[in-house]
């Protein structure tokens, strides 16, 4: 039985101090109200202990003093303590100066300070060592948010093995958003989220916004939502976040809440509830909110004396300049939106800034006829979600369309919180709804955040990071280590006729953007004209290239060539020849689509050989060489359908050619033609494949760079090819 470890930047509890005194109350925010409602409702999981990590505004002797009466039964507090001056420019600077407005997309509200991000990542450096003080193997970590993005990678380094889960419960931006954070922080936060397994986003757009920033910056590949990183595979997915329903729903039997909503519907008789409740934020929309208050006001004065606005302000991060002023800006709206509006018996706007405990906010919802959520931005938005499990006879939600909740709470009434004149429509449309109508979508809501609540969101996102870690394993790779070479050096002193199958691209030469650029090197050509001086071996440069560009480039050489993955073969010192029938009609009705998609990708090109057609898509925009690709693939696939055309998915390339050949069996004729008893081959692309399925039981395979293979073994980069290499020559 393993321990589940959770670290997020805040404690469920936050301190108050007055002189000495020190008072403990629970903190706001969506991230605290899930963790902690699953930890107190799920007692009875696989876990033998749940452990909460987080940072804690108490000295240790402090700590020491009121610990006992912090720890909860459902969990273990392990506090983090952080020197102020590091925690002001982590907390308040690069957390939330720079990566919260940056993510919530308010780039003009972006500091950019190094001393801020200096201090972040010493912070992370702390919580990282505090986890891996307490770690034990087997223990899941699942690390919280954009405070932390640098922590699983931080343990990583440490724990390769590490069973470690990444959750982001902020939007995550588009990579032009993204992409304004100078580069070096770029890399470091994307290598930092990249240490962990499984990373989690509430929506669809978030997880594609992450793999287009990852493709970008730090060229990751990925198979959709499968990214390849440093020789690991990392799954990324949406986890879009659920509430306790149970305890929000039962809230509306609870007898004493039922007391104190009838003490307000009585205060508020005759008129219809509004309700909002936010932390004090920019990116909540406030000020827009109350403008559609406002317009709604001013053009229906109908409902003037009608109805009341019951405004709710949790105070939050208030040492930040952008949030300070934003409390003035609000009061002010609000008292002009009073001034102007009210009479001797009415208020419009009832406003309060405090926090306010969970009875108190249930009763609200209850009392609530529309919620009105309006954010300019939102990970997510629980307020919404909550509001719409409380109520189960009656109510409206209003959901600014850009919340991560709006994807799932399709029936709400949905409006752009910028549009202050959709807003003041929405109310109206909110206060005019028939009864019948405010139940359906209330139930077809209801049954969504029934349906994926709190605890099963936890258990689906701990169940995807076991088999994201289960597909690691499986993917497994044996490296090619001094051992195995060892080996394999000793039956190649032992062989008199030794056969070394090279593919090129990928292999002997790096990739290039442009196939002609991909020249050999003088260390390449050296190192093959020095094993072909033993007589006892024969070099194959086997490839998919064409026959002249071999020439060109190493025809010079003693040793065999193969083109075209097979379709010529040129043993030293002889000539080219043709190993197939060789046609080329299919070949026009090929090379319109190519040519089609070459003006549809710009930085593509076609390679035209004498029995394949190759398109290349490395010199293009990551994402959409990757999509065209992804089309271009599906459209030849269905053209060549029971025809003897074969369609590859290659290295940034697609291959069309005549069936008939292939590196596989390519080779083994040429290991029979020189009666081998010593097989080496080297490859890295799907075509190499091929061979190494066919010459796995006749000698030793290795592929070339990370990624499934049927070849015995791993070399991890093309720059160890030739180093490799001249192990094999005589000293
Ligand atoms: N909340 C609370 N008391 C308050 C205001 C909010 O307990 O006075 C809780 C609310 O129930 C919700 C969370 O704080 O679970 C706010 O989460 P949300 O996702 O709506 O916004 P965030 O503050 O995380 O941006
Ligand atoms: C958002 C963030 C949380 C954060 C909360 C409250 O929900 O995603 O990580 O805890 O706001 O903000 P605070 O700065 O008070 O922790």
């Amino acid at each position: 039985m393993s321990r589940l470890i959770i670290i997020s930047n805040r404690l469920p509890f936050s301190v108050e101090r007055s002189g000495e005194e020190i008072s403990l109350r629970q903190s706001s925010g969506g991230l605290i109200s899930s963790l902690k409602s699953y930890f107190e409702k799920n007692t009875t999981d696989k876990f033998t202990e749940r452990i909460w990590i987080g940072s804690c505004d108490l000295n240790t002797a402090e700590w020491k003093r009121t610990s006992d009466s912090i720890q909860g039964k459902d969990f273990t507090i392990e506090p983090v303590f952080i020197k102020k001056e590091i925690y002001e420019n982590y907390y308040n600077g690069f957390a939330n100066s720079t990566l919260w407005p940056l993510f919530h997309y308010f780039p003009s509200l972006v500091v950019y300070n190094k001393d801020f991000f200096n201090a972040y990542m010493e912070s992370n450096r702390l919580f990282a060592e505090k986890t891996l003080e307490i770690m034990r193997p087997g223990d899941v970590v699942w690390i919280h948010d954009y405070h932390l993005l640098l922590v699983p990678q931080l343990i990583r380094n440490v724990d390769p093995a590490a069973v470690i889960g990444f959750f982001l419960h902020i939007p995550f931006p588009s990579y032009e958003i993204f992409r304004l954070l100078p580069t070096l922080w770029k890399r470091t936060l994307l290598q930092g989220i990249l240490g962990a397994d499984l990373i989690g986003f509430h929506t669809y757009d978030y997880v594609q916004h992450f793999i287009q920033s990852a493709k970008m910056v730090l060229e990751v590949d990925n198979q959709f939502n499968t990214i390849n990183y440093n020789n690991r595979i990392i799954k990324t997915d949406l986890f879009p976040i659920g509430i306790d329903f149970d305890k929000f729903r039962n809230s509306c039997s609870n007898e004493k809440l039922s007391v104190h909503i009838n003490d307000i519907k009585q205060s508020f008789a005759g008129k219809k509830i509004i309700f909002s409740v936010d932390r004090l934020d920019y990116t909540k929309g406030l000020t827009n909110r109350l403008k559609g208050y406002e317009d709604f006001l001013e053009q229906h004065p109908e409902w003037h004396e009608k109805v009341s606005f019951v405004f709710n302000i949790v105070p939050s991060r208030d040492l930040i300049p952008t949030y300070s002023d934003r409390k003035k800006m609000v009061e002010e709206k609000i008292s002009t939106i009073n001034g102007r509006f009210s009479t001797i018996s009415w208020q419009p706007l009832m406003y309060r800034y405090n926090h306010l405990g969970f009875e108190e906010l249930c009763t609200l919802y209850r009392a609530a006829d529309i919620a009105l959520i309006t954010p300019l931005r939102d990970g997510m938005n629980l307020v919404a979600k909550e509001y719409v499990a409380t109520n189960d006879k009656r109510g409206v939600l209003i959901l600014s369309e850009l919340t991560g909740a709006a994807s799932e709470l399709n029936e709400a009434i949905l409006v752009n919180p910028t549009d202050s004149q959709a807003v003041a429509d929405a109310i109206v449309m909110a206060l005019t709804m028939p009864i019948e109508e405010q139940q359906s979508r209330m139930r077809l809501m209801q049954k969504r955040l029934y349906d994926y609540d709190v605890v099963r969101w936890v258990n689906d996102f701990l169940d995807q990071l076991y088999q994201a870690k289960n597909e690691q394993k499986k993917a497994i790779v044996k490296w090619l280590d001094t051992r195995a070479v060892s080996a394999i050096q000793h039956d190649f002193s032992l062989a008199e006729r030794r056969c070394i199958l090279l593919d090129y691209d990928g292999t002997l030469a790096p990739y290039a953007k442009v196939p002609s650029e991909a020249k050999p090197g003088k260390e390449v050509i050296s190192m093959l004209a020095d094993l072909a001086a033993d007589e006892r071996n024969e070099v194959v440069v086997i490839s998919g290239r064409d026959s002249n560009t071999l020439d060109k480039w190493l025809g010079h050489l003693n040793i065999n060539f193969v083109a075209e993955h097979g379709v010529f073969i040129k043993y030293k010192n002889q000539q080219w020849e043709t190993q197939v029938a060789l046609s080329s009609n299919w070949k026009d009705m090929v090379r319109p689509i190519l040519e089609l998609y070459v003006t549809r990708c710009s930085g593509s090109l076609i390679e035209e050989k004498k029995n394949t057609l190759t398109w290349h898509y490395r010199n293009t925009h990551p994402g959409l060489g990757f999509s065209r690709s992804r089309e271009l693939l599906n459209n030849l696939l269905q053209m060549t359908g029971n025809t003897p055309i074969q369609v590859i998915d290659g290295n940034k390339v697609i291959e069309v050619r005549l069936m008939g050949v292939d590196k596989g069996n390519t080779a083994l004729k040429i290991i029979d033609y020189f009666k081998s008893d010593f097989v080496l081959c080297l490859g890295d692309d799907t075509t190499d494949e091929d061979m190494f399925r066919i010459i796995r039981n006749k000698g030793y395979t290795v592929k070339v760079g990370p990624g499934t293979t049927a070849a015995e073994y791993t070399l991890s980069s093309q720059t160890e090819v030739v180093p490799l290499l001249k192990k094999f020559l005589d000293p």
